[in-house]
């Protein structure tokens, strides 16, 4: 089993590149058939989802454009609860199909968050697209609309993915070794 060291924590190999590509594959097929003729307006969050993001929106072969937020919740391993937004929306989006970019959806605090944000500017329709999802740890209710990988509730690392702020650029995804 591939290993590797991100600081003062040891990570295992958990889901390889090949996976990752035919779960995005699945979730961008539907996603062009679903949004044709909507002309949506992509969210994406950053920092985590800038992979995913890429990788998406390349496979979305319609009209659409593309934005970034920025909010951000953990400190280290956890999550703080507190959300924070950092870098904001310039465009307007009344009126407009949403599609929020998230890479991965934990408690749900940071979604749930910026989804009221999101609604209080009064677009047409919010439509949630998320890489990941533990589905054990989730704490709100909320819609989401598009997931490609469901995962346990285990500390994760890599494509798009840090540990305080290291191995975003790794191509697979690790988990921490217990
Ligand atoms: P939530 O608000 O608890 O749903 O957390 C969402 C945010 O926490 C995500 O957008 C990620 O940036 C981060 N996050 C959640 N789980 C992990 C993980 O296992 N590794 C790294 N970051 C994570
Ligand atoms: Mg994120």
């Amino acid at each position: 089993m591939e290993t590797i060291k991100i600081k003062d924590k040891e990570f295992e190999l958990f889901i390889p590149s090949s996976e990752i590509e035919q779960a995005i594959d699945r979730i961008a097929e539907k996603m062009t058939k679903d949004l044709e003729k909507k002309n949506p307006l992509f969210i994406c969050v950053l920092n985590g989802s800038f992979m995913f993001a890429s990788d998406l929106m390349k496979r979305i072969n319609i009209p659409a454009e593309i934005s970034f937020v920025r909010m951000s919740s953990y400190s280290g391993t956890a999550s703080t609860g507190d959300v924070k937004i950092v870098y904001g929306l310039e465009e307007s989006i009344e009126g407009r199909t949403i599609v929020v970019v998230e890479d991965i959806v934990d408690t749900g605090n940071t979604m749930e968050r910026m989804l009221r944000q999101l609604e209080a500017l009064n677009p047409k329709e919010i439509k949630v697209s998320t890489f990941l999802l533990k589905p054990d740890a989730l704490k709100h209710e909320v819609p989401l609309d598009y997931v490609a990988l469901s995962v346990p509730t285990d500390f994760i690392v890599g494509y798009g993915l840090d540990y305080d702020g290291y191995g975003r650029n790794l191509p697979d995804i690790y988990k921490l070794k217990q």
